[in-house]
């Protein structure tokens, strides 16, 4: 099915200038860009993001990471778009990501692990409202 999943490039992946090289992989996945903003997120934008972890033992460590520098933020489209991306990105703890995987190829830890990826359609949508307004992604 034709789906939309939010896509992050995060502040470690940014920093080593490989934006181009992970768009380069979705669109030759056949993924289409329908939304982008380049943001450097705030504490409570990166907390109500992660709202779902707030629990969770990394949730600081994740937030200061997330706030450390600007983040690429997109909107993916294209047929199983959800999968797709996760496919792409691979494993989220980078030494468990297949080869050729964008984890694999571009990340260093758990923490600073180069992309999120929305993990199926419900969130994709709640994701993709956190960021867009429904006049800023343009289906393709
Ligand atoms: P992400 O897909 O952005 O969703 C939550 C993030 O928390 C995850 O990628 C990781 O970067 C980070 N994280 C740190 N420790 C863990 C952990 N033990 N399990 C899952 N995610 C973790």
């Amino acid at each position: 099915a034709l789906e939309r999943t939010l896509s992050i490039i995060k502040p470690d992946a940014v920093a080593k200038n490989v934006v181009g090289e992970i768009y380069a992989r979705f669109e030759k996945a056949g993924l289409k860009v329908v939304a982008a903003k380049m943001k450097h997120l705030s504490r409570k934008e990166a907390e109500g993001f992660y709202a779902v972890h707030r629990e969770r033992p990394f949730f600081n460590a994740l937030v200061e990471f997330m706030i450390s520098g600007p983040v690429m933020i997109q909107v993916l489209q294209g047929d199983n778009a959800v999968l797709k991306h996760r496919d792409l990105m691979g494993a989220t703890n980078p030494k468990d990501a297949a080869k050729g995987t964008i984890r694999a190829d571009f990340a260093d830890s758990i923490d600073a692990n180069a992309v999120h990826g929305s993990d199926a359609a419900e969130t994709a949508a709640t994701e993709i409202a956190y960021f867009f307004a429904a006049t800023e992604v343009f289906p393709r």
